[in-house]
Order: structure tokens, then C-alpha cells, then sequence
């Protein structure tokens, strides 16, 4: 250990560090430790704080004898508007049936009919019942509790809970660990032969958003300033039905599966004015055309003929806001809800930084495209939480010496940030707009824009005044921006 003028610098090793403990943090986790090596989980919070801890979805799979990994991908690819990378997508369609077995061998307790068999929900853009809960729209919960307690239990892992990374430390161009801030202000490094990135999404940036308000994009910031590339930033998608409340519950998410159970969405004359099984884009971007001249009004969503037995956090928020859903009209707008792109990764969750791995709502595979397909995610967590983890494992050693981490100073985000986002950067948006936010004194801001400004085209979960068609040569096209290159469009197998 050694001082510094902050406090106390202390410099740890292991094999995998992990920086994040939502889903796809736990997960990676555990299955480098399960594959014998060292593991360190870093948090910047508690245990359970994160994003996945809220979800409400559930596990998309092929489970249902009439489903098939195949329809699964092809519900994928039409809800990501041709913008999909097809590998990513085969992949996590293959594998997540298996990964749901074993979440189930290690203890949890999927949502089963009486006669045992699993209690599948329909949600948005899936052509049947496919998505699997755990204590109904709890699942998130559910899910965090269960891999916390096994990884916590592990004797492989090592869990330090309110360290937040400052930087990765990057040594020869290759990422050899991170630099944290512990409580009191003391400073840690720990050296590692592989740097796991899974901080969560982005959507919190926006000032209207179902996320908790930690997710802006944390990983995103590290990567870039390591030198790792970011795609895909100007696809964000915004959740249909977020409740128009009060401060503290506005933006609290109304599940999907809600629709799935039959409720209905009604417009300001009390009328149907959409399928609201549709694709997450098209139904949000109904409300947004409903909504166009009150852009502070709600459309209804009216829960009276849904049994809210299965969605028991839903019920006591819809109390605690003053709502009976048997009898009051429930009022929803759409909301930032989820970042499409991310920190670019192949296959096995491998960034463009030897040794740094991003996987989770903070990377980008490609597999969501212009629009994520319900409860995709969850499972993207797991199944490629599992690949990084087995990747990460055959890294070479980190270096024995090398020059110490650069601690950059964060920048700060600014309610104006997030309002200017809301308004340059939502469902409708323009050049004349996301021109403004080239100047905004955020970084991902700029980034994001300068990624909106660049696609001139209506794709997904945006829709582009300026724009209005879908340009077919953007088709299977992603936006990369990388430090010190100017912005460029790929192509990925
Ligand atoms: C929802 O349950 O509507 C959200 C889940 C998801 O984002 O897939």
C-alpha cells in the first residue's frame, strides 16, 4: 500500500476484475469462478441497486413446444428494423433455452402454471408466449437476489461493494485492470489479466426515463477513454407506457406484459389507436403522434380487465401514486428506456481493447439493432455474461510492472443535459436539434448527437422530421466513434 494526496492507494490483484453487479455482472462472474479462476466484483452501489434488479420483463427463450430458436431470431430481427447484426442474434437465440436451465438448477423458481408448466407471457413484437418470469414482474429482483447470494457465497470472488472505477488502466494499449475510489476517499488499483465492463445502460441520461437514475452510461465513458470503440449510440429506445406521475414515481415502468394480459391503450378521446402488441417502436411512436400538440399529456392505459395478481409491484405502485387500476384510467407516455448501442464487443463480449470485455446493457453485439425486441435483454445478460465470462479466463497474465493508472477527473451531468437530451434527442427528433447538443458541455451527449446527426434517416425507435423514410443504404449499418477517429459506418458479420 502506498499514499498519495487524496488518501491511501492500495493495489490488488486477481484474474477477472468485474465492474458492475447487475445480470450480466453476476453472471460473468460466476462463470470465470466456476471456470477456476480469481475473480474481483466491483460496485459502485450496493449488491442490489442496478437496473436489473427493477426489470420488470422477464427471459425471452424458445421454451414453448410450438416455439423454436428460429422464430425467436426471425421476432428479433423484424423488431430491429434491418439493423440487427444476424450472428448476435442467433446467438443469443441458440443459447438462452440452456441458460435458463441453469438458473433453474441453481435455485431459481421460474413462474410455473399449476399442472408445472412454465408460465409463459406474451409481450410486444413476439409471435407467441415466450417470455419466462420469475414472482411475476418481480423478475429482476428475483434474478439479482438468487446470483448475489451465490456470488457472494463463492470462495472464487471477492465482492467490493461502494468502489466506484474512475478509469481502466490501460498499459501498451492492452487494459490490465481499473483504478477506483473507495469510501473516505481512498484510491485502489486492481491489476487483472481480463477487465469486465457490465456498469448497465444509458437511458437515464434522458431527463424522462424508466431507469434508475444511476444509468448514464458509466461504461460507456470508461471505454471510450481507453481507447475502445462505441456504435450504435443514436438507437435508443423509449418504453411506451411509463407513468405520467408525480416526481419520485413519474417514469415508473408499466410492464409490457401488462398489454400481453389484455390492457388496452386509449387516446385523449378515450379511442383504441394502436396494436398494442406491436413492436415497442411503433407503439411508442403512436403515443408520440397522439400526444404530438400536448407534449406534457398522457394517453390512458386501462388496466380494468387485467388481474394484477402477477404483477404485484406494479399494483402497489399504482397505490402508492393514489390509482385504483380496477376503476381509474392509468396514465402513461413513453419514456428513455433502454440504449441499443453501446461499447462495440464480438461474439465473446471482447472489446477493441486487448483485455477489456463489455457485455450487458452498456455493450453493443449488434444483437438489438434499431429496436430491441421485449425482455431480449435479460437474456442478452445471460448468455453473453457467460461468454465473457469463459473469454475472459484465457487472457495471458497481466503484466508484473506496469505504469501506474490515469485517474481522469469525471465529467459532471447536469439536469440540463438530461432536459436538452429529452427535448433534441427523443422519439422525434430533427437536425436542427441534435445540432444544439453538439455543444453540450457532456461528452456522451455530444456523442450521441453527433451518431443522431450522422444516420439521416427514420429507423426503429426514432423517427426523423428532417427524414421520414428508411434509407435501405443504412441497412445492417452501425455508427462507430472512437477517440482521436472520425465517426465511421461498418458492416458486421
Ligand atoms: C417491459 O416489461 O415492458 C420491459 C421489459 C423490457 O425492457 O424488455
Amino acid at each position: 500500500m502506498s499514499t498519495t494526496a487524496q488518501g491511501a492507494e492500495q493495489e490488488l490483484s486477481t484474474d477477472v476484475v468485474v465492474v458492475g453487479a447487475g445480470l450480466a455482472g453476476l453472471w460473468a462472474a460466476l462463470s470465470a469462478a466456476q471456470a477456476g479462476v480469481n475473480v474481483m466484483l466491483l460496485t459502485a452501489g450496493s449488491m442490489q441497486a442496478g437496473s436489473s434488479y427493477w426489470a420488470q420483463g422477464g427471459i425471452a427463450a424458445a421454451l414453448d413446444d410450438e416455439d423454436s430458436p428460429e422464430l425467436h431470431a426471425a421476432d428479433t430481427l423484424a423488431a430491429g428494423r434491418l439493423a440487427c447484426r444476424r450472428s448476435a442474434v442467433e446467438v443469443l437465440c441458440q443459447e438462452i433455452p440452456e441458460s435458463v436451465g441453469q438458473l433453474e438448477r441453481l435455485g431459481v423458481r421460474f413462474d410455473r402454471h399449476p399442472d408445472g408448466r412454465l408460465a409463459l407471457a406474451r409481450e410486444g413484437g413476439h409471435r407467441g408466449r415466450r417470455v419466462a418470469h420469475a414472482g411475476g414482474s418481480a423478475t429482476g429482483q428475483e434474478l439479482v437476489e438468487a446470483l448475489s447470494s451465490h456470488v457472494a457465497g463463492h470462495p472464487r470472488i471477492h465482492v467490493l461493494e461502494h468502489t466506484m472505477v474512475q478509469s481502466l488502466w490501460v498499459h501498451d494499449g492492452r487494459c490490465v485492470g481499473v483504478a477506483a475510489r473507495l469510501k473516505r476517499d481512498d484510491c485502489l488499483r486492481v491489476k487483472a489479466r481480463a477487465t469486465i465492463v457490465a456498469t448497465g445502460g444509458a437511458a437515464a441520461l434522458w431527463q424522462r426515463t424508466t431507469n434508475p437514475r444511476g444509468a448514464t452510461g458509466t461504461g460507456w465513458l470508461l471505454a471510450y477513454a481507453a481507447g475502445a470503440a462505441l456504435a450504435d449510440l443514436e438507437f435508443v429506445q423509449f418504453h411506451p407506457t411509463a407513468l405520467v406521475g408525480q416526481d419520485g414515481s413519474d417514469g415508473f415502468l408499466l410492464t409490457e406484459a401488462l398489454r400481453g394480459e389484455g390492457a388496452l391503450l386509449l387516446g385523449r378521446g378515450g379511442e383504441r389507436f394502436v396494436d398494442e402488441l406491436a413492436p415497442r417502436d411503433e407503439v411508442a411512436l403512436a403515443i408520440a403522434g397522439e400526444l404530438r400538440d400536448h407534449p406534457h399529456a398522457a394517453v390512458v392505459l386501462d388496466l380494468r380487465d387485467v388481474p394484477l395478481q402477477g404483477f404485484p409491484n406494479i399494483a402497489a405502485a399504482l397505490a402508492h401514486e393514489g390509482l385504483d387500476p380496477r376503476h381509474d384510467p392509468v396514465p402513461v407516455a413513453p419514456a428513455a428506456h433502454y440504449a441499443m448501442g453501446g461499447i462495440v464487443t464480438d461474439l465473446h463480449a471482447r472489446t477493441s481493447v486487448p483485455g477489456l470485455y463489455a457485455v450487458g446493457e452498456c455493450a453493443c453485439t449488434g444483437l438489438h439493432g434499431a429496436n430491441r425486441l421485449a425482455s431480449n435483454s435479460l437474456a442478452e445478460c445471460l448468455v453473453f455474461g457467460r461468454r465473457a465470462g469463459m473469454a475472459a479466463v484465457c487472457e495471458p497474465a497481466a503484466p508484473a510492472s506496469s505504469a501506474a493508472p490515469i485517474r481522469a477527473p469525471w465529467p459532471t451531468l447536469t439536469d440540463a443535459t438530461r432536459e436538452r437530451l429529452w427535448r433534441h434527442a427523443g422519439v422525434q427528433r430533427d437536425a436542427d436539434g441534435l445540432g444544439r447538443l453538439l455543444n453540450d458541455p457532456y461528452p456522451l451527449a455530444r456523442l450521441i448527437a453527433a451518431s443522431a446527426l450522422a444516420r439521416c434517416e427514420t429507423r426503429g425507435a426514432h423517427q426523423r422530421r428532417d427524414y421520414p423514410d428508411t434509407s435501405p443504404a443504412l441497412d445492417f449499418r452501425h455508427f462507430v466513434v472512437a477517440q482521436d477517429s472520425p465517426l465511421r459506418i461498418e458492416a458486421w458479420d
